[in-house]
C-alpha cells in the first residue's frame, strides 16, 4: 500500500528502528526494491532525485512507483530526494509523491528555515510529509555537489531552533557521512547524533549511507536514525553485475535477460540494508 513518509517515519521513531530509503530511476529498480521489502516484510521508502525525474519523466516515474506501491503488501512511500527546484517540488505534489525532501542546505540558516517552512505550509495540508537538511552533507548525489571543505556538521542548538520554527516532519543531519563513493573510511560523530536525538526526540535521517560499515549503521540506528539513504550501493551492484554478465555471456542481446542479474543483485543489496536497519517484519 502507498502511504506518507510520516506514516513510516513516526512508527520507526517510536519503535527505535530505521527504514531503508532507496533511490530508483526506472521500472526494474523499483520492482527490485519492492520485492525485497515484501520478502523482508518491511516498510520501505522509494526515492527519486530530480535527475531521476528528468531521466524517466515525472508522470512515468510517478505511475511506476505509485502503481507498484499500491499493489505492494508492505507500506511504500514515494519520496523526492534533495528537492532544490521549486517547480519540481510543486510537480511532485501534483503527481502524487507522498513525501518531499526540501534541501535548503546551500542557503544560510535563516533562509533555509524560511524556504523549508514555505514547502511545509503547502505540502503538509495536502497530506505530504517534508524532510529538511541542516548542516551540509559532503559528496555528490546526482546534481547536488558539496566539496569536503564545504561540508559542515549539524549544530544541535540550530537543529532545535530549526525544528521548533518550521515543524518539519523529519530532519536529515550531517554527522560525517557523505554521498557517493568514500575516499577512506567514513568517520561518524555518534556523540553529536546522540545529543541531537535526545534534544529533538523526532525522526532523523542519515544520508550517504552506502559504503558505511554495518556496525556503524547499526549503531547510528540504535542512537536514533530512522531513515537510511542508499543510492551508490545499488548503482555499484548494477554496474558489477552488468559488467560480469557481458563478460560471461557476450552473445546475449535480450535486454530482459541482461537486466535480470542486475535486478537480482539490487534486490539482494536492498534486503541486506533492510536487515541492517532493523525494519524486517515491521510492515
Ligand atoms: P549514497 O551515495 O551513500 O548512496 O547516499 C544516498 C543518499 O543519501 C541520497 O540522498
Amino acid at each position: 500500500m502507498l502511504v506518507t513518509g510520516n506514516d513510516i517515519m513516526q512508527k520507526a521513531h517510536e519503535g527505535g528502528y530505521a527504514v531503508g530509503a532507496f533511490n530508483t530511476n526506472n521500472l526494474e529498480m523499483t520492482k527490485a526494491i519492492i520485492e525485497a521489502a515484501e520478502e523482508e516484510k518491511a516498510p520501505v521508502i522509494i526515492q527519486t532525485s530530480q535527475s531521476a525525474i528528468a531521466y524517466a519523466g515525472i508522470e512515468e516515474l510517478a505511475m511506476i512507483v505509485r502503481q507498484l506501491g499500491e499493489k505492494a503488501s508492505v507500506p511504500v512511500a514515494l519520496h523526492l530526494d534533495h528537492g532544490t527546484d521549486w517547480k519540481v517540488i510543486m510537480q511532485c505534489l501534483r503527481y502524487g509523491w507522498t513525501s518531499i525532501m526540501f534541501d535548503g542546505s546551500k542557503y544560510d540558516f535563516s533562509k533555509n528555515m524560511e524556504l523549508t517552512k514555505k514547502v511545509i505550509d503547502i505540502a503538509n495540508p495536502m497530506g505530504v510529509s517534508v524532510e529538511a537538511e541542516l548542516g551540509k552533507i559532503g559528496g555528490v548525489e546526482d546534481q547536488v555537489r558539496v566539496l569536503s571543505k564545504d561540508a559542515t556538521m549539524t549544530d544541535p542548538d540550530e537543529a532545535e531552533e530549526f525544528v521548533n520554527k518550521t515543524g518539519v516532519d523529519f530532519l536529515a543531519i550531517a554527522i560525517g557521512t557523505c554521498h557517493g563513493v568514500y575516499q577512506g573510511e567514513p568517520d561518524l560523530d555518534f556523540e553529536r547524533l546522540d545529543v541531537i536525538k535526545k534534544r529533538l526526540n523526532m525522526p532523523l535521517v542519515l544520508h550517504g549511507a552506502s559504503g558505511v560499515p554495518e556496525e556503524d549503521i547499526r549503531k547510528a540506528v540504535s542512537l536514533g536514525i530512522n531513515k537510511v539513504n542508499i543510492d551508490t550501493d545499488l548503482r555499484q551492484a548494477f554496474q558489477r553485475n552488468m559488467h560480469k554478465f557481458v563478460q560471461e555471456q557476450p552473445d546475449v542481446y535480450d535486454p530482459r535477460k541482461m537486466l535480470a542479474p542486475t535486478t537480482n543483485a539490487i534486490k539482494e543489496v536492498v534486503k541486506t540494508k533492510i536487515k541492517m536497519c532493523g525494519s524486517s517484519n515491521k510492515a
